[in-house]
């Protein structure tokens, strides 16, 4: 009987032994899977690099007038390289203008000849009242989150990104009309830039300054969307 129990104790204590080494393994591979963790999360990929750079290099035409009328602050369109508001009582409405105004009375879908008449391409609008596709005051981070996010961006994938910058209105900035400046930059370098982002992963670009003028900070306060992301 005592000898019975010395073999158990023994084996006990051989068990305990054996999972000491077992233990420190364990602990070892913990400790070096939560560094690997880090590693990972400290070090961007090359490819991320590269589509965050890709984005960069599209931004002058993201940001030129030719865009950025539709794509302000405001419930308005805006007008001209100086991007002032759009005479004549223009609204945002559901997207095609207020009432008996709506874009298409002006616009047809193609230029007017002549300098002042009004621009156009098939289906001239602004983007509709729930989904504003708001681009000013936001950082290029921001900017390129936006495009990512389906919830603001018309439940766009980067690929649907991507094609949509061969839409009518995006191509329209190549060719603006009488007495405005095109975007500044070849459309096939752009499309070819737009398609290295999407391919890469459509990584974004970190901490850019902010671009927010008060009058920004304004309008987008009644957003929290906006403030949410200019805060991350
Ligand atoms: C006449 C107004 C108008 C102009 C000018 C315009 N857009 Fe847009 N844009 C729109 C509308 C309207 C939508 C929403 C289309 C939809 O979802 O069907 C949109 C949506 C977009 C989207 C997808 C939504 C988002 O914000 O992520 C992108 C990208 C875009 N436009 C790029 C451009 C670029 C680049 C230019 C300039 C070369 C431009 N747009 C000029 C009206 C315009
Ligand atoms: C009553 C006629 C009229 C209506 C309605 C109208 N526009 Fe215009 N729009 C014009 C004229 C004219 C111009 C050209 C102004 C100039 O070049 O000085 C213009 C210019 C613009 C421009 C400026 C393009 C640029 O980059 O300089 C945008 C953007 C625009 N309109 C969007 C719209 C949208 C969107 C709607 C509907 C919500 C709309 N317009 C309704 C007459 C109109």
């Amino acid at each position: 009987m005592k000898y019975r129990k010395s073999i158990s104790s023994l084996l006990a204590v051989a068990a305990a032994y054996c999972s000491i080494p077992l233990l420190i393994l364990w602990v070892a591979v913990q400790g070096a899977e939560h560094a690997n963790a880090q590693v990972v999360h400290e070090v961007v990929s090359p490819d991320d690099a590269g589509a965050a750079a890709a984005f960069e290099a599209i931004v002058p035409v993201l940001r030129h007038p030719r865009c950025m009328n539709c794509h302000s602050s405001g419930d308005f369109p805006r007008q001209g390289d100086d991007s002032h508001r759009h005479t004549m009582q223009i609204r945002r409405g559901d997207g095609q203008g207020m009432n008996a105004v709506r874009c298409n009375t002006c616009h047809q879908d193609h230029n007017l000849v002549g300098v002042h008449m009004p621009p156009g391409a098939p289906g001239w609008h602004l983007p509709p009242p729930a989904m504003p596709m708001i681009w000013e005051g936001l950082t290029d981070g921001q900017l390129c989150e936006l495009f990512k996010d389906p919830q603001q961006n018309g439940h766009r994938t980067p690929e649907r990104i991507v094609e949509h910058m061969h839409t009518p209105l995006v191509l329209w900035g190549w060719a603006p009309g009488d007495g405005r400046a095109p975007v500044p930059m070849p459309q096939h370098e752009f499309i070819a830039k737009v398609e290295e982002w999407a391919a890469k992963g459509a990584a974004c670009p970190m901490g850019a300054s902010a671009r927010m003028t008060p009058e920004d900070s304004v309008v987008h306060s009644s957003s929290s969307v906006y403030l949410q992301r200019a805060t991350n």
